[in-house]
């Protein structure tokens, strides 16, 4: 989270700086700040809220100049203040620095800089590093490296995670990036270099990208650009193309990068499917498993790791899995997994799922699980992410950036990819080839089904119409179906703020029964199965204590017209993609029903695209 970038080049540097926090600002959006280097001191500009109040006021404050770094908060330390908005400038007025991540021992910092009669202007961790880096250099005698010695000085002292760029007064034609736990990645353009915290800041303008290793530091000319360790042994800088992705973040003729990105699925499910079949229409071909196939046959268990809506997506892989390869599955809380003294049990695999491949809580487990030995594979949409890099083997995602905070095509998509892991661990155990086979057929006709249910958005408009008084709902589900429950319910809080919970249906009964009233109207998500009628009796407990009901159930099951009083349908489906059909009508009651509220449903109140903090 907090979006960082940095320009080094001809160019005046606003416009690249404000185009990237723009393209940055899903990272956080509570305040956003821009400094240039103009020679003999540097012009400021910082504002709450988001990059359009930036925009205007730099161009009431500052002139133009070819250096710059500039930043969108997600706040941590301290309130959205303008004092609290990066980038902070150092006592000495000698630095600006611009930081993503948490320096957990800031206050044994910030009272050591204290004694020193250091005084400080906000209450962030930021500004603690950015005088810590100011006073080493103070003590540094004068020469070529004395910046970067400070900031190598500096650095070791601090305790947590960080991602920087920083600039220096006394150099003009320098920036400094580096990173321990917050990403961090270079752009090389035609004289023009970069520093962002995600390439998406500089696509279009630079050519390659060369993403930094935890414990490394860049350091920036406009021509020019070095890589080395903290210590400062010259460090192997790999470079990437630079995706030409920039018409993939546009808009197009939508609203909301949610409304784009729900309505995207079909395409993103293709991609996701794309090649990824065996020759014999029997299994799925997963390249990022190969060489591992041995310890897959053989496992003994699974742990899933991941956070919010990439975790709901395990849990429905926890529910295939077992069914597809009868290999046992956890799904943790990737924030609680590393805490926890789990018991080594057998030859275990740990998978860890994340669409931006860099939310700390999970890429933390993973670090947990290579310690303790396991083989840990990756599920990520972000090609070159920590999470890709740090991870033993993996599949990628293939759905474009999503860029709505709102995580919806990438639920799909990792659902989806946990099907075909269930299927090829299936097969390679004892899944017959026909059951692989339906499985396949069913896999491949994912796109078209989704298609079919997205092209009823009407109907769910006017559903979220009729139910977007209400304050308090109930998701509920039974088996594969009750991590959807979950899902709708995040979905609808996290963008509408009404209050949404999930739960498995035969749960209801054991307490959230209580909350049923008829302005609590109650979201059930009905089986493709003999459970089916079990769920529609809850239904009808809930309609005889006057709760609203609202069914989403496929065609081949009846609902009697006295359990529900409105019912959304599916299409009959094989049950390996029910739960990724039963959540689209669930992704856009939240969407129209958030919009109905006047809400923008991308950017959240409090939320950040990509939690790299703990
Ligand atoms: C909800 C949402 C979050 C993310 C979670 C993990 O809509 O987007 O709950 O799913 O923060 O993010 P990733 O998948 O990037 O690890």
């Amino acid at each position: 989270m907090c979006g960082i970038v940095g320009y080094l080049g001809r160019e005046t540097a606003q416009a690249p700086l404000i185009d990237g926090l723009r393209r940055l600002e899903y990272r956080g959006y509570d305040s956003a700040g821009i400094a240039f280097h103009e020679g003999s001191k540097f012009s400021m500009a910082r504002e709450t809220g988001r990059v359009n109040n930036l925009a205007e006021s730099v161009q009431k404050k500052c002139s133009p100049a070819s250096l710059g770094i500039a930043h969108t908060r997600w706040a941590t330390h301290g309130a959205v203040t303008v004092s609290n908005t990066h980038p902070h400038l150092s006592y000495d007025d000698k630095f600006v620095l611009v930081h993503n991540g948490v320096i957990e021992n800031f206050g044994a910092l910030k009272r050591f800089l204290s004694d020193k009669g250091i005084d400080f202007a906000s209450e962030t961790d930021s500004e603690v590093l950015c005088n810590l880096i100011a006073f080493h250099y103070s003590e540094l005698p004068e020469g070529e490296n004395r910046f970067v010695d400070a900031v190598r000085q500096a650095l070791p002292q601090c305790r947590g995670a960080y991602g920087i760029a920083v600039l220096c007064l006394d150099y003009p034609d320098t920036m400094i990036g580096a990173r321990r736990g917050s990403p961090l990645v270079v752009g090389l353009g035609d004289e023009a270099n970069f520093i962002a915290s995600d390439a998406s800041a500089f696509v279009g303008r630079a050519k390659e990208a060369v993403f930094l290793n935890d414990g490394e530091l860049a350091v920036l000319q406009a021509n020019d650009f070095r890589i080395t360790t903290l210590e400062g042994q010259e460090a192997t800088a790999v470079t990437h193309p630079v995706d030409e992705v920039s018409e993939e973040v546009e808009l197009g003729d939508f609203d909301s990068y949610m409304e784009k990105e729900i309505y995207e699925q079909p395409m993103a499910l293709q991609n996701t499917l794309l090649g990824r079949f065996g020759d014999d229409g029997t299994t799925s071909k997963l390249g990022g498993l190969e060489g591992h196939e041995d310890e897959l046959r053989n496992l003994d268990r699974i742990i899933f790791v991941a956070c919010g809506t990439a975790r709901h997506a395990c849990m429905v892989g926890e529910y295939l899995i077992e069914r597809l390869a009868r290999v046992p599955v956890e799904v943790e809380h990737a924030s609680e997994f590393r805490y926890r003294n789990s018991p080594k049990a057998g030859k275990s695999l740990v998978i860890a799922v994340s669409q931006s491949g860099e939310t700390l809580d999970t890429l933390e487990a993973v670090r947990e699980a290579k310690t303790k030995g396991l083989l840990t594979l990756g599920i990520t949409n972000v090609v070159g992410s920590s999470l890709a890099r740090e991870t033993d083997g993996g599949v990628y995602q293939r759905v474009g950036p999503e860029i709505g905070v709102a995580s919806t095509k990438a639920f799909s998509s990792q659902a989806c990819l946990c099907a075909m892991l269930g299927l090829a661990l299936g097969r390679m155990r004892d899944l017959s080839p026909m059951d692989g086979q339906s499985i396949v057929e069913a896999l491949k006709g994912l796109p078209d089904l989704v298609s079919e249910v997205l092209q009823k958005g009407e109907q769910i408009r006017e559903l979220a119409i009729k139910y977007s008084k209400a304050e308090h709902l109930l998701f509920l589900g039974r088996q594969s179906l009750y991590p959807v429950a979950l899902e709708g319910a995040l979905k609808l809080k996290e963008i509408s703020y009404a209050h949404a919970e999930g739960y498995p249906a035969a749960e209801l009964k054991h307490g959230p029964i209580a909350l049923i009233n008829p302005d609590c109207p109650s979201v059930f998500i009905v089986e493709g199965n003999e459970l089916s009628a079990k769920t529609i009796a809850n239904m009808q407990e809930v309609k005889a204590r006057k709760g609203p009901v609202l069914a989403i159930a496929p065609d081949g099951i009846e609902i009697p017209e006295e359990a529900a009083d409105d019912v959304f349908r599916l299409p009959d489906a094989h049950e390996v993609v029910r739960p990724i059909l039963a959540n689209l009508p669930l992704q856009l009651f939240a969407y129209h029903f958030a919009r109905l509220r006047g809400l923008d449903v991308d950017k959240p109140r409090n939320l950040a695209k990509s939690v790299t903090v703990e």
